[in-house]
């Protein structure tokens, strides 16, 4: 179920059988000569609407942006403050949790988000418990990363060998190209596997990675790979939110 394509009723009915949702986090920044910019706030998307569907979840919107500075040096990206996005994440989940949602599954596309959505889990919770005390205890949230699970990293090694890179990686592009074949892009990559490697400020980035990529070569990139790839993350991603809703 999708939350944005559900009556205010239907949510209602099913708060009566279960308090789960899941929450796609994406963002929206430069991925590179053929990477689109939406491309984590896709990946993340795709993946979790399929759980949803696997595990008869509510699925919520997504958010959209997120934590980009990094990448601001490129056109097009779009970026919360780690702050701003802490507080975007907490009324959101405040949110759910006020009609009673209280276990938060978080499918996340974008590696830059990790550290901003766990410091957030706990500026709910305290706030959670500031309002409510004890009644807020059984609010839970969990992030997943789709490109981190043991399944996903296996058929990436098997499709890109040690191509797959760590931005602009072939297999998001790969998983867009699955989701939006109309927008498929195509551009000479030069060098054809990107450099590797740390990075500081939005210019030095940059200056390192000039066309955006980081030790990917994204010319593997296919729209078959993208569908045996969201198969993988999302039989992964509904065992674990089968745990979670379980779990004690
Ligand atoms: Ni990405």
């Amino acid at each position: 179920m999708q939350l944005q394509l559900s009556t205010w009723q239907e949510v209602e009915g099913y708060l009566a059988n279960s308090t789960g949702v899941i929450v796609p986090i994406g963002s929206t920044e430069q991925h590179g000569p053929t990477g689109l910019i939406g491309t984590d706030t896709i990946c993340a998307e795709v993946i979790a609407r399929r759980v949803g569907e696997a595990v008869d979840a509510m699925v919520a919107p997504a958010i959209a942006v997120g934590m980009a500075e990094h990448h601001m040096a490129f056109p097009g990206t779009v970026t919360y403050r780690p702050s701003t996005l802490v507080r975007v994440i907490c009324d959101y989940v405040l949110s759910l949790a006020r009609h009673g949602f209280q276990r938060v599954l978080f499918v996340n596309g974008h590696g830059g988000n990790i550290a901003t959505v766990n410091a957030a889990f706990y500026e709910t919770y305290a706030a959670a418990e500031a309002r409510a005390g004890a009644n807020a205890r059984d609010l839970r949230c969990r992030l997943l990363n789709w490109w981190m699970s043991e399944p996903v990293r296996k058929l990436c090694r098997e499709l890109y060998g040690d191509r797959n890179g760590s931005h602009a990686a072939a297999s998001e592009i790969s998983v867009t190209q699955f989701a939006y074949p109309d927008a498929i892009k195509r551009a000479l990559l030069d060098p054809p596997l990107a450099p590797g490697g740390g990075f500081y400020g939005p210019e030095d980035f940059r200056r390192r990675f000039p066309d955006g990529r980081i030790g990917s070569d994204p010319s593997l990139a296919a729209p078959e790979h993208g569908e045996r790839l969201i198969a993988a993350a999302v039989e992964h991603i509904a065992a674990e939110y089968r745990d979670f809703m379980a779990a004690d």
